[in-house]
């Protein structure tokens, strides 16, 4: 169904005589049907919403429509496998800590849940990256990254501060790790084995 998102490269090379390609991917499936617009604003009158399409931009709620993406190669960095409970720990603390944003920091029943179904589906794209479906490089946004550790305050607290970026900004400072073993002629179909052997075992609510 991945296969339904056509994707435009443009690429560039920066002055400094890095490597650097803007990607912008749009679901082309929009253009048979009407398009239908989609604001959050003051979504039925709940004030917490308000401002909400500001993060991504209006009408790209899970930020597919509109997202762009710049690798940056200044840093290189490589993959380096290690055991899969380390993983799953690791990804499992974002899980909660999503969780915990959500649960203390917005008390409106509605907002909490439109705010979680915005997160849940923009990290799925991620899916179609990793499957090389989206037409995006498959790596993360360093410049996002960089503001991890400044999430919970000294005090254990979740911090209040405004880190200064918008959803807009996701993606324009990407690292692409290398050394995956992607191999051209055989990980297309290896990988939507996977992930279709992932999707059986996942139950549904
Ligand atoms: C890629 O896959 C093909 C088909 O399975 C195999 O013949 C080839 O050796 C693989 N290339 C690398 C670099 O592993």
């Amino acid at each position: 169904m991945f296969a339904k998102f056509a994707a435009v490269f443009v690429t560039a090379l920066a002055a400094t005589g890095a490597w650097s390609s803007p990607i912008a991917a749009r679901d082309t499936s929009d253009d048979l049907v009407a398009r239908t617009s989609h604001s959050f604003n003051n979504w039925r009158g709940i004030s917490s919403l308000n401002n909400f399409d500001n993060f991504y931009g209006s009408d790209n709620f899970d930020n597919f429509a509109a997202f762009k993406q710049v690798v940056i190669q200044e840093q290189q960095v490589v993959c380096r496998t290690q055991q899969i409970e380390i993983i799953q720990q690791r990804l499992v603390i974002l899980q909660e800590m999503a969780k915990r944003i959500i649960t203390e920091q917005i008390c409106e029943v509605e907002t909490q849940t439109i705010v979680f179904q915005q997160f849940h589906a923009s990290l799925g794209h991620f899916s179609g990256d990793l499957r090389r479906n989206s037409g995006h490089q498959v790596g993360y946004d360093s410049n996002i990254v960089s503001h991890f550790g400044n999430i919970v305050g000294s005090d254990g607290s979740i911090s209040t501060d405004d880190f200064g970026f918008s959803g807009k900004d996701v993606g324009s400072r990407t690292i692409v790790p290398s050394g995956s073993n992607w191999n051209d002629s055989s990980s297309r179909s290896s990988v939507e084995a996977a992930f279709s052997a992932a999707s059986d075992a996942s139950s549904s609510d």
